[in-house]
């Protein structure tokens, strides 16, 4: 969602083209329009746009802008539409700002300032935070007590970057909830991610919560929420944050599924899990969102079938809603590609407040809000993720998954080292899935059916198709089928089946033969025995033979390239879908 930059140039260099470089960086979050704003000669100025960044970047090139001061930020629409009016930065006669978050007592806020003549001009919650700082001003308080005092009346999650034009060599900066750090390089940034200014800065401090730093070129005044003056420590900005472009792929999606076999790889090196992550352990809780929500699913048939532990996977936007108990000696596993994940991090606030459970995480992103909230974290070492749609990340997040599953097993263990081998056998069969995405491009709907370990394959294949190409798409367990799914199918609704010549064969069989005497477009991902017993009026696609358990790993890449494909052929933005943002930093 909403991503923030900025910087402060050396030797008064124009720092607008390096904005937009970061902005360029913070696209994969999400968003719907984008500005920037500085400060030169005591004067504010800034451009904004709606839509991607090229329309803010024309406007530049049309208008000029310029200053060796500046913020930007790529707005993610919450409160008002996705239109330049509502565009950040936020500006007044003296102030301009850039929000992450939800300010969420804007309205009396909003009410208060009218009162004392205000006006306001957009339709944000976030209008409120600039509007604040300048009467602030306005009654003689100095931007420092202006800030404090803005920071002081408002509720709710924010990441602020303002720049003010009375202190033209600085950006004030504060933290709730929603990720910022603060970088050291030549040129002093600002920035949502390490990632977004590791160009310019190659040692960062991670703000927490509560904190507020004020930044200028000659380094950084931090202050912790009670504004006492503090020291915070430098991490060096990790490689694995950069990405390295789209190399000879299309779209970073494609890159992406085909970079899992390496990621593979070097997620089960750098994840030999001990037994002792269970000492103790009588329950399991996972928590987690979207694609990662799946990943749990999978892993409550491992933890339960395995380790007889009971297990439960929480959706962890309505988690802490719902006053759920944690009982003693549970481990919570929290599940994230981006670390950030606002929901996430909050039911892992609701687990500290409410019990003493152990908490881990499985991250993707180093030295992330949630891998730093964790007692232990587990990296997925599948590097920057960049398309929206996770897919590399899922399959290392199931493989972390595993190495915990199977931490007592070492016939599993050794039988995981085979998966990155089959996955690579299973990309081969693009060519083969391509046809497919013609037989789904026009359908208003589609179906993914699976059965066991596979079920949450159906739901995230789903997930995938719905993601990228907006078409319509539900996973169900098959079995399910006949209390209501079943009702939907006709000759226009691809059902697509993940059927592997397993223990629940039989079963499937079955739901497939429902499937094919009510609908005429069937697609099934299966192994060979599998594909000899199931019906030749089908689409069936061979996948290499693998051990059951890890089937999800597997046959996950079939659905991400027919997604993909499905995507590519509908001529729509694969990597940056419609309303969709790959960090989600509001609730
Ligand atoms: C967003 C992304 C999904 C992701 C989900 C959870 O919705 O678009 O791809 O699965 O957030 O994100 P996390 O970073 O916590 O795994």
């Amino acid at each position: 969602m909403c991503g923030i930059i900025g910087i402060i140039g050396k030797d008064n260099e124009n720092v607008v083209a390096k904005i937009i470089k970061g902005l360029e960086k913070l696209e994969y979050r999400g968003y719907d329009s984008a500005g920037v704003a500085v400060v030169s000669d005591g004067n504010l100025s800034r451009l904004r746009a709606a839509g991607k960044l090229k329309n803010l970047i024309a406007k530049i090139e049309e208008n000029g802008l310029s200053g060796s001061v500046g913020i930007g930020h790529t707005r993610w629409a919450t409160h008002g539409k996705a239109t330049e009016n509502n565009a950040h930065p936020m500006m007044t006669k003296n102030v301009a700002l850039v929000h992450n978050g939800i300010i969420e007592n804007y309205r009396e806020l909003k009410f208060e300032l009218q009162k004392d003549g205000y006006t306001f001009s957009t339709e944000t919650d976030t209008e409120v935070a600039a509007v604040f700082l300048q009467r602030e001003l306005d009654r003689g308080c100095s931007p420092r007590d202006a800030f404090k005092n803005m920071l002081a009346a408002v509720e709710g999650s924010y990441a602020f970057a303002a720049i003010f034009s009375m202190l033209p060599e600085t950006i004030m900066v504060a933290k709730n909830k929603s990720p910022l750090v603060v970088g050291f390089g030549k040129n002093m940034c600002i920035g949502s991610d390490a990632s977004a200014i590791s160009s310019e800065c190659k040692e960062v401090v991670y703000l927490d919560d509560g904190d507020y730093a004020e930044v200028t070129r000659e380094g950084v005044l931090f202050f912790d929420k009670s504004f006492n003056q503090i020291e915070k420590k430098r991490t060096p900005v990790s490689e694995d944050l950069i990405d390295s472009g789209k190399g000879t792929y299309e779209h970073f999606m494609l890159k992406e599924i085909m970079e899992q076999p390496n990621a593979i790889r070097k997620t089960i090196l750098h994840n030999r899990i001990g037994e002792d992550i269970l000492n103790g352990v009588s329950r399991i809780l996972i928590l987690a969102c979207g694609t990662s929500y799946h990943a749990g699913l999978v892993a409550r048939y491992w933890f339960e079938k395995f380790l007889k532990i009971p297990t439960n996977v929480e959706i962890a936007s309505e988690y802490r809603y719902r006053s759920p108990i944690i009982e003693d000696n549970t481990l919570v596993i929290a599940i994230t590609q981006s670390g950030e994940t606002i929901d996430t991090l909050e039911a892992l606030e609701y687990v500290r407040k409410h019990s003493n459970a152990k908490v881990a995480a499985i991250a993707n992103v180093k030295n992330s809000a949630i891998s730093r909230a964790a007692d232990t974290v587990f990296y997925t070492e599948a590097g920057v993720e960049v398309g929206v749609a996770s897919t590399k990340a899922f399959t290392a997040q199931l493989v972390v998954l595993a190495a915990i599953a199977f931490c007592r097993n070492e016939f599993f263990l050794q039988k995981l080292q085979n998966v990155p081998a089959l996955c690579e056998e299973a990309l081969a069969l693009y060519e083969e899935i391509k046809p497919l995405a013609e037989k789904i491009k026009n359908a208003h709907s589609a179906m993914y059916l699976g059965r066991d370990v596979l079920y949450p394959i159906a739901l995230e294949g789903a997930l995938k198709l719905k993601e990228i190409s907006y078409i319509h798409a539900e996973g169900f367990a098959a079995g399910e089928m006949k209390h209501g799914p079943i009702a939907l199918i006709d000759d226009s609704v691809p059902v697509i089946c993940l059927c592997p010549h397993n223990e629940l064969f039989e079963k499937m069989e079955s739901n497939i033969a429902v499937s094919m005497a009510r609908g005429k477009n069937i697609i099934i991902f299966t192994d060979e025995i599998g594909a000899a017993l199931l019906p030749n009026e089908a689409v069936k696609i061979v996948l290499p033979n693998i051990n059951a358990e890890f089937a999800p790993i597997l046959y996950s890449i079939p659905l991400q390239l027919l997604a993909y494909q499905t995507a590519l052929i509908r001529g729509e933005d694969v990597d940056k879908p419609r309303n969709l943002a790959k960090s989600v930093t509001v609730e």
